[in-house]
């Protein structure tokens, strides 16, 4: 069963930024692209990378470890080496916080 969980402020993620955090066992990657913004596993699904310590474009998220692009809306990856989509999350924002359906 899905819940939402409370991640940050949303002074904490500014417009191009990423932000990583824990709860529970999941890891998750908090993206502000344009002003919105995503969730989406934070390991990248090549390797052990962290994705909060990649690049953000308007491609999406840049893995820093071999440079894969994977899409913020759907999770899949624009190109080698990582085949496997990243897992997506819902996201919502009320009174300033942002809270993500896990
Ligand atoms: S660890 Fe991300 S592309 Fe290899």
């Amino acid at each position: 069963m899905s819940q939402w969980i409370k991640a940050c402020s949303l002074d904490q993620v500014k417009d191009g930024q990423l932000f990583g955090f824990n709860s529970d066992e999941k890891k998750i990657l908090l993206a502000n692209q344009k002003g919105k913004i995503f969730a989406t596993d934070l390991i990248c699904t090549h390797a052990d990378a962290d994705l909060s310590t990649g690049f953000l474009s308007e491609e999406g998220v840049r893995c820093p470890l071999h440079l894969s692009v994977f899409n913020l809306q759907d999770g899949k990856p624009q190109n080698l080496p990582a085949e496997v989509p990243l897992k997506t999350y819902n996201v919502k924002i009320e009174q300033n916080e942002i809270y993500v359906e896990v």
